[in-house]
């Protein structure tokens, strides 16, 4: 299978610039020569067209949530990008740039296809607010939340109406940092979620044995797949904007990523929230290079 890899240049949905710079700092440092190391094909689209606004735009669109119509805007023209890449037959790997573009991938993904799909959501965040919930207004933290049919309709009708992904059909990881809000809807919509202090308690092989199986009893044949850098260690990731303590470790990470992608189920990625401009010494680019090589190899091997 082809991989595509797609750039989405965007930190709307942060509200923390530096982090659009990711997809280009990857390519100069070898992301398409990692991704060509382990798989014949490999084909750069180049980036998303993001808008270009002034930052007294940030409210210009919704009074609480940042950014909205240029989130709605980049995600829009992702969505396209991604159910095309699916149509042709393609796996597309979007490289961010903030997670809102969880938005735009997962609307590409069910318009391209009928079938019910999993979503693995690799992430110290849970990333389920709503705009009453959401303690910032960044629309990163909303992507999963919208992707359920829940929150504002410019974000659950984006590009295709409605819910993208049933609740039952997410499995989050890693999860560390959650507001109350996003507790009630876990609560509420029987969202599968392995936390930290999970983890740490049985270790990653039988959290790994634990979702492989659950996924398997599912009978669901499509992953998508959505990895956030600060899902790492904080000590691993100063280069993101939300870091957060006692994190996953690269073999921890690297373990499960392999895991997940040797199901042979997973049909699109993101990898997202390097911001290039807050790194300190390239830990993070390294790190995220670390971890690319690992998704590289591990999808090489897929049969
Ligand atoms: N829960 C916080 C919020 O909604 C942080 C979200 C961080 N999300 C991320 N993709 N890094 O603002
Ligand atoms: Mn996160
Ligand atoms: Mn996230
Ligand atoms: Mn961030």
């Amino acid at each position: 299978m082809k991989i595509e890899l797609i750039g989405f240049p965007m930190f709307y949905g942060c509200d923390r610039p530096g982090v659009e710079h990711g997809p280009d700092k990857l390519r100069e440092n070898g992301l398409v020569e990692i991704l060509k190391k382990h798989n014949e094909e490999v084909e750069d689209f180049g980036n998303i067209d993001v808008m270009s606004v002034d930052t007294d735009r940030k409210y210009a669109s919704h009074k609480s949530m940042k950014y909205l119509d240029e989130v709605v805007d980049g995600n829009l023209k992702l969505a396209q990008a991604v159910e095309k890449s699916l149509k042709a037959g393609n796996l597309p790997f979007v490289v961010g740039g903030d997670h809102s573009l969880g938005l735009g991938s997962m609307a590409g993904v069910k318009a391209a296809s009928e079938e019910e799909y999993a979503v693995i959501w690799i992430d110290a965040h849970a990333d389920l607010n709503v705009t009453e919930s959401s303690p910032s207004g960044n629309i990163h933290g909303m992507p999963l939340g919208a992707s359920t049919g829940l929150g504002d309709e410019a974000l659950t009708s984006l590009y295709v109406k409605g819910q993208k992904v049933k609740p039952e059909n997410i499995y989050i990881i890693g999860l560390r940092s959650v507001d109350e809000g996003e507790e009630v809807i876990i609560r509420e919509h029987g969202i599968n979620i392995w936390r930290m202090t999970d983890i740490r308690e049985r270790g990653m092989d039988t959290v790994i044995h634990e979702l492989l199986e659950m996924l398997g009893d599912s009978g669901i044949g499509k992953i998508h797949l959505s990895y956030d850098i600060d899902s790492l260690d904080i000590r691993l990731v100063p280069g993101t904007g939300t870091p957060v303590e006692d994190g996953l470790e690269f073999e921890e990470s690297k373990a499960l990523v392999k895991a997940i992608i040797s199901t042979g189920k997973v049909g699109s990625i993101d990898f997202v929230e390097f911001n290039p401009v807050i790194d300190k010494d390239d830990i993070t680019l390294n790190s995220s290079l670390t971890m690319l090589e690992a998704f590289s190899e591990a999808l090489g091997n897929v049969k």
